[in-house]
């Protein structure tokens, strides 16, 4: 028998797959089609203060191997997520609830955290510091090594839960961004989040998303996330949640060599919507052919 567990600062995963945030509603919308509760964990969708509409139509675009996304953090807003998001997911489903959390000021983020502390049935804080497709917040606060440890600082003083930080792919050195999150308090790093790109409609000579601009995620970019994964594993002693183009357990696993703990699986969600499922099956026999016994071992192994 092998060994699918791992562990997120003490929080206990039965396995380290996870549904993205963004791609896998509240959880509880999946478990109509397999049983969600096999599930390493789930990162429930990204919520923030006030109830968001998203951003105009069109928000998503197709591309080769990926997909554009513009959704503009679309959520019903803190209070609803708590009072009812939550506890409908907890009705089917045991497993460990990780909170992504987005803001437009420090005071924002500081309110949801506060608010998401108070919620016994959520196991991990999010920090989503990343987000592309919104102004004056989300990605703003991930892409300069100071304001990363501001707002990592103002949320750590409210919270006593393991705290994440999901950093973006859009800056010149990432080492530098999660080291300022350790600095900041964070307990552990989630990378990565989209990469910055767009489409053009031919017929109508446009931008295809509305927003013109929007987040490329999928099978694509992968092996930008390999490497920052690497590169952060290499600079802080906090764990990885390794994110992008996740789409097999043999990403799973190579995910693990770079140094990830756990691993979410993104915009796999939205084309197989049996994605995680099909990895938690495929990787007791991917981890034979490759002569694991335990996925703890190998966390880091490339490493050596
Ligand atoms: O547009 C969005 O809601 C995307 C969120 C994210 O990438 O964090």
């Amino acid at each position: 028998m092998v060994d699918l567990s791992t562990s997120l600062c003490g929080v206990k995963l039965d396995n380290p797959v996870i549904p993205a945030s963004g791609t896998f509603g509240f959880g509880y919308e999946f478990n109509d089609i397999y049983d969600i509760n096999i599930l390493g964990a789930i990162s429930i969708k990204g919520t923030t203060k006030e109830p968001r509409f998203g951003n105009p139509t069109p928000r998503i675009a197709e591309c080769t191997e990926g997909l554009i996304n513009s959704i503009g953090l679309q959520n019903p807003g803190v209070d609803k997520v708590i009072s009812y998001e939550i506890p409908k997911l907890r009705e089917c489903y045991r497993k460990p609830i990780i909170s992504n959390i987005s803001g437009f000021s420090i005071e924002e983020y500081v309110e949801c955290c506060q608010k998401m502390n108070e919620v016994k049935d959520v196991d991990i804080i999010e920090l989503n510091i990343s987000c592309p497709n919104v102004h004056n917040g989300g990605m703003s606060f991930g892409t300069q090594p100071e304001n990363a440890q501001g707002v990592v600082e103002a949320v750590r003083k409210v919270t006593t839960k393991p705290l994440f930080v999901k950093l973006t792919p859009n800056v010149t050195d990432i080492v530098s961004i999660a080291k300022a999150c350790e600095q900041g308090g964070a307990d552990g790093i989630s990378l990565i989040n989209t990469s910055q790109g767009m489409r053009i409609d031919l017929k109508k000579r446009r931008p295809i998303i509305a927003n013109k601009i929007g987040g490329f995620s999928g099978r694509a970019i992968f092996p930008i996330a390999l490497k920052m994964v690497y590169q952060v594993y290499d600079a802080v002693k906090i764990p990885i949640m390794g994110i992008g183009g996740v789409a097999s357990a043999e990403d799973v696993v190579e995910m693990m060599m770079a140094g990830a703990s756990a691993v979410q699986v993104g915009a796999e969600n939205l084309v197989n919507p049996y994605a995680c499922r099909d990895i938690i099956n495929n990787l007791p026999q991917v981890m034979k052919k490759y002569n694991i016994n335990s996925l703890k071992d190998i966390i880091g192994e490339a490493h050596k």
